[in-house]
């Protein structure tokens, strides 16, 4: 992704996020903007989807578009959920879902072999979770407290277990009770998953 499509994604990023009317998303921004965090041109993974600068911004995107979509058929099919989905609910969670990934990743080069058997260096990734290891839709939901914004509960327990079952140890009875009180309690839990699933598998399928 080069720089331009960055800079117009980050645009897009923050214009969504503003649109919730939420206070505090400057200081977000701010936090995810900064040295250490690089959110804004980290990739998605290494060697899955979206491997390249700008990948875990696009896949936020992604999430957040597919979120907003399954909101409005879900609705249509049961308008019971519409008050428990709302469209600023969406955006939050499904922006902010991945953002423990953000300062993860750190520039390397590795050699690769190249169709002529040739090896060359090639600009890469390396994993690093030293900056603050605390787990995965934990540590999301855990930065975005830390930033100071306004955000509710079931926000934080979608981001929290937006891998369901993928991210459980199974040797936890309190853990696996947690997981499916949320899901049952917060609607919002199961549509930030499956948005989640669309993006990773359907919307990036072959971006790799
Ligand atoms: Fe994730
Ligand atoms: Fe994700």
């Amino acid at each position: 992704m080069n720089k331009q499509e960055i800079e117009a994604n980050k645009a897009e990023f923050i214009s969504l996020l503003k649109s919730t009317g939420r206070e505090g998303i400057d200081d977000l921004v701010d936090m995810l903007d900064d040295g250490k965090m690089r959110f804004f041109t980290a990739p998605a993974s290494v060697n899955h989807h979206l491997n390249s600068d700008g990948g875990l911004l696009q896949h936020s995107l992604n999430t957040c578009k597919a979120g907003l979509k399954l909101r409005e058929m879900v609705i249509a099919m049961n308008p019971d959920l519409e008050s428990r989905l709302s469209r600023e609910s969406v955006i939050v969670a499904t922006l902010l879902h991945d953002i423990c990934k953000a300062d993860i990743y750190v520039p390397t080069l590795k050699k690769r072999k190249g169709d002529d058997g040739l090896w060359r260096e090639v600009e890469s990734y390396d994993i690093d979770y030293r900056n603050f290891p605390m787990g995965h839709g934990e540590k999301s939901a855990m930065l975005a407290l830390m930033s100071g914004m306004e955000i509710y509960d079931d926000e934080l327990l979608a981001i929290r277990w937006h891998m369901a079952a993928w991210d459980l140890p199974m040797q936890s009875y309190e853990l696996n009770r947690c997981i499916n009180t949320a899901r049952d309690e917060h609607p919002l839990c199961s549509l930030v998953n499956l948005a989640d699933g669309i993006a990773a598998n359907l919307l990036e399928w072959g971006n790799e």
